[in-house]
């Protein structure tokens, strides 16, 4: 008897990461989007929103809601992120802009929306800042029990971040909202640094996409190749798959493990702020609030990431 997919809502900011995350979800038996939010982050609010349709479009998905949300932070002004260029998906101009309508309710609106009428709780797969998942739990905090769990791309136990030391972009963007999440009681797993930067796009793996002789494969390629470039150049790495793996964690989770941790975000006015402080060794005496994802199986990733792109 086969799995039942999981119902998800993905929370994102397409971002050539983003979007891969979106083609997977798509592809997968494992998951059912019932919708797509978009957030500032990687882009401007009306860039990210453009990009998921765009995205949608070109998967053959229109049937898939996308409403907008915040266009920038709770309690501070927007900082942009820098991987993937003003468009929020540069290296893809041929990528014509969006046609599909647009939800007409604010992402928050249309999350309480779905959750309510889901006939089963939902999972959230947030893979940008955390700000329409923290406005949906201040507005409809009787709507927590219709989510099943939160599997976020964010954050940070070890690792030293690849955008502003101590920190990573998705929280540091808007860390009140990353805040009000992670002490929401909610389910969560935290998909951060210490495992994603272990996920890296590198030659094997595009001539191994290169081998995926379809039109997707070829748009993957040029996000990736685009992705890697501005990487590379910053961190002198290959393209993290940040939120791929995420997503892939719903798929299946055994490809991460994940210890469970009290994580607080540094808010003072320090150099640390926005960072994600776990405790690791539980020494403050606080209950643990999230599953860390401590460690990765990075080829099982890429073997499904691999076999969704190669299915017909
Ligand atoms: O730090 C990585 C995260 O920031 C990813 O979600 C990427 O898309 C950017 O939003
Ligand atoms: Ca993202």
């Amino acid at each position: 008897m086969t799995t039942p997919p999981v119902p998800i809502l993905l929370d994102c900011d397409p971002g050539h990461d983003d979007a891969i995350a979106i083609v997977m979800a798509h592809r997968s038996p494992a998951i059912r989007i019932l919708g797509i939010t978009t957030t500032c982050g990687n882009a401007t609010l009306a860039r990210t929103t453009q990009n998921a349709r765009r995205i949608l479009e070109l998967i053959g998905a229109t049937d898939i809601p996308v409403a907008a949300g915040m266009e920038r932070p709770l309690a501070r002004d927007l900082v942009l992120g820098t991987a993937d260029g003003p468009s929020g998906l540069d290296g893809t101009p041929w990528l014509p802009e969006a046609t599909m309508p647009l939800d007409p309710r604010h992402a928050v609106d249309f999350i309480a929306d779905t959750l309510r009428d889901a006939p089963e709780p939902v999972t959230l797969v947030p893979t940008g800042p955390l700000s329409n998942i923290a406005m949906f739990l201040l507005k409809y905090p009787e709507l927590k029990p219709r989510i099943a769990r939160i599997v976020l791309m964010g954050g940070a136990m070890f690792r030293r971040s690849e955008y502003i030391t101590a920190t990573e972009f998705n929280i540091f963007c808007d860390p009140e909202a990353a805040a009000i999440v992670l002490d929401s009681g909610l389910d969560i797993t935290m998909v951060g640094l210490d495992v994603t930067m272990q996920v890296l796009i590198e030659e094997p793996e595009f001539a191994r996409l290169a081998r995926i002789d379809t039109p997707l494969a070829r748009i993957v390629h040029d996000w990736l190749r685009h992705y890697e470039k501005l990487h590379r150049g910053q961190m002198g790495v290959g393209g993290a798959m940040h939120d791929p793996l995420a997503l892939a964690a719903v798929i299946d989770p055994g490809l991460i493990g994940t210890r469970d941790a009290h994580v607080a975000i540094d808010l003072t006015a320090s150099h640390a702020f926005g960072a994600t402080v776990a405790d690791y060794w539980g020494e403050r005496g606080l209950p643990a609030n999230v599953h860390v994802a401590s460690t990765v199986d990075s080829a099982g990733f890429f073997d499904l990431m691999f076999d969704l792109l190669a299915r017909d």
